[in-house]
């Protein structure tokens, strides 16, 4: 049973998603992407899944962001697949609290790497996951909806020059197109 509270502070909180968030979350998705949005049926089954981590932001009770993990133990890793903070709460810290917690968790996870996908024409998010650590180590062409290419990024968990070289390597020997398996 996935323990549910995950911080708090007097007024805000990440806790895991539950069912009842599914209309906040299409919600969220509405107003933070043009493209490539989650469905509900893809949230509940997310949700509803051993290796994923749906989280939410909450915010004096209202839920203001979610991030997504998938970790698989098989490879050592984790996958940041979405990550949105609805932009009347953007620029306050939200979004780096769900990435430290993400980046936490994965570490907790015993996840060698971080690995996500980004827009390279989203100087925003580009700029946040840069400032916690993450390198740029692919270009996947037409990779969204829009046909717009992405970065893909890795954040090595492990301080030593090997452990990031490892996680770098993983990514190198897979085809470029290829979503990875997690
Ligand atoms: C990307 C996103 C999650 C950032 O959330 P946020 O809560 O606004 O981010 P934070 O306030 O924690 O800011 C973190 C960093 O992001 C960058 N950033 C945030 N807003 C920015 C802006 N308007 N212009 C430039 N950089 C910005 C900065 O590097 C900032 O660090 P700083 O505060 O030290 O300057 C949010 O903008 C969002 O949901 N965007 C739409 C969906 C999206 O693009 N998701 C990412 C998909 S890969």
């Amino acid at each position: 049973m996935k323990s549910r509270l995950l911080y708090t502070d007097t007024l805000s909180a990440i806790r895991h998603a539950t069912p009842a968030d599914l209309p906040r979350l299409i919600e969220l998705e509405q107003v933070c992407f043009e493209s490539d949005r989650f469905t509900l049926k893809q949230y509940r089954q997310l949700i509803g899944r051993r290796r994923a981590e749906v989280v939410v932001y909450e915010s004096a009770g209202k839920v203001v962001g979610s991030a997504t993990i998938l970790l698989n133990r098989r490879v050592g890793g984790a996958r940041l697949y979405n990550l949105n903070v609805h932009p009347d709460f953007q620029r306050r810290g939200i979004g780096k609290a769900l990435l430290r917690w993400t980046v936490e968790h994965a570490a907790s996870a015993r996840c060698d790497w971080v690995s996500l996908e980004v827009k390279v024409n989203n100087p925003v998010a580009l700029s946040l996951y840069k400032k916690f650590g993450f390198e740029t180590i692919q270009r996947l062409c037409r990779f969204y909806e829009d046909e717009s290419d992405a970065f893909r990024m890795v954040l090595s968990l492990g301080d030593s020059k090997e452990s990031r070289k490892r996680a770098k390597c993983i990514f190198e020997n897979i085809p470029a197109g290829t979503i990875f398996p997690i």
